[in-house]
């Protein structure tokens, strides 16, 4: 009998249709709805994309005050069912609290319950931690404006609540990663969707996608400073390390979110380029470099991450939130591929080649 092809990592496999976005990896494009990502981070505020998402079509003013609203509104009711619960946000990780607090929405929580719920319990996280009183939401403000002021407890400019914005949206849907398949996978049994958000977010939360960019940065620091990128990339490719912020499963060319991110980045931080910047850029131009002489045959580039670290840290959101502030915008994808799934999806259940010993005697005839 011919042993079946088994595809290891499901690479290049395709499982579904999808209209939510589309990831082209040989030209390094990147469309939610049909729409540009580049067209659409530093244009839009968060709320739009999760409704460009949810309906298929950019919101005119009075949809998006409508959708501001609906976040406002889900953000005070996450608030109102977290603060009696503060012995919850005693984890020493804020993806675990995530989890958690994801899990106490009811079977019939929606799209904009999910997103509010992660915004305060992100925000909750980092104000226990810091031994400070959780902030109640403003459901008035746009929700990364309201997202940042619940985390640092001060006031939060309109160029900073615009970065955050930028980087929500460049990060909210991307196709078939790993955690939207675990979502998918969950939403295809039935399940409601709270249970699909936790599964994506379970699965976001693992260094090889969604925990990049807090090692990225603890990168740049064992760096330094330019000079020394050749000698330390080297010296981690040498020991078997993996660079963090480089190379991705699709993409054979620089992340487009790469691009949006760092545009963004540079919008924000005006004139010149600040010494981290070029630290940064410094060492992706080495990891390039190293990485082609290693893996001559496989483009390993800039993915996503990389500049997520430095805008995240610009907006001075400690490391350790990282994933969870990445999880407050992919959050907006696993809820639109929930629906997805559930209204055209079929239940995913693929097969594994056993492997294992084949057994000969009937389990009756051993001796025990
Ligand atoms: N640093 C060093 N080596 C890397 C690498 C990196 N960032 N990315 C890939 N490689 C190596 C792999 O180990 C593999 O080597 P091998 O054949 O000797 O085992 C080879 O390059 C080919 O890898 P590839 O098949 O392209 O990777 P993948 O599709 O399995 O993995 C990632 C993709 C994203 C998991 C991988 O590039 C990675 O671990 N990157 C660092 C983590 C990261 O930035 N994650 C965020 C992703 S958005």
């Amino acid at each position: 009998m011919n042993e079946p092809r088994v595809f290891e990592g499901l690479e290049g496999v395709v499982v579904a249709r999808t209209q939510l976005s589309e990831v082209d990896g040989e030209g390094g494009r990147l469309s939610v709805r049909g729409l540009p990502i580049e067209d659409l981070a530093g244009s839009v505020p968060f709320e739009a994309i999760w409704m460009l998402l949810e309906q298929g079509l950019l919101p005119d003013a009075a949809g998006l005050a409508e959708g501001q609203a609906a976040l406002g509104r889900a953000r005070r009711r996450a608030h109102a069912a977290l603060s009696p619960r503060l012995a919850l946000l005693a984890v020493p990780d804020a993806m675990a609290l995530l989890r958690t607090a994801l899990s106490t929405l009811p079977a019939t929580a929606g799209p904009a319950d999910a997103l509010g719920m992660a915004a305060v319990a992100s925000a909750a996280w980092v104000r226990a931690r810091q031994g400070e009183q959780l902030l109640a939401p403003e459901p008035g403000l746009p929700h990364a404006q309201d997202l940042l002021r619940m985390l640092r407890g001060a006031d939060v400019s309109e160029r900073e609540a615009r970065l955050l914005d930028a980087y929500l949206v460049t990060v909210a849907e991307h196709g078939f990663n790993a955690s939207t398949f675990a979502a998918r996978v969950t939403a295809s049994t039935g399940a409601d969707l709270p249970s699909a958000v936790v599964a994506g977010v379970a699965a976001l939360s693992g260094p090889l996608h969604g925990g990049a960019p807090g090692p990225v940065l603890d990168m740049l620091d064992a760096v330094g400073e330019p000079a020394r990128a050749p000698a330390y990339v080297r010296a981690e490719l040498a020991a078997g390390r993996r660079i963090m912020g480089m190379g991705h499963r699709v993409y054979r060319v620089r992340d487009p979110r790469a691009f949006v991110l760092e545009r963004a980045l540079r919008e924000f931080q005006g004139e010149g380029t600040p010494p981290r910047l070029a630290l940064a850029r410094a060492v992706e131009a080495a990891a390039e470099r190293e990485l082609t002489l290693k893996y001559p045959a496989r483009a390993l580039r800039a993915n996503v991450e990389f500049y997520t670290a430095l805008l995240l840290e610009a907006l001075a959101i400690p490391r350790p939130l990282f994933t969870a502030i990445f999880a407050c915008a992919r959050c907006a994808g696993f809820a639109a591929h929930y629906a997805e799934q559930r209204q055209t999806g079929r239940l995913i259940r693929p097969a594994a080649l056993y492997v294992g010993p084949k057994s000969t005697v009937a389990i009756r005839d051993r001796p025990i």
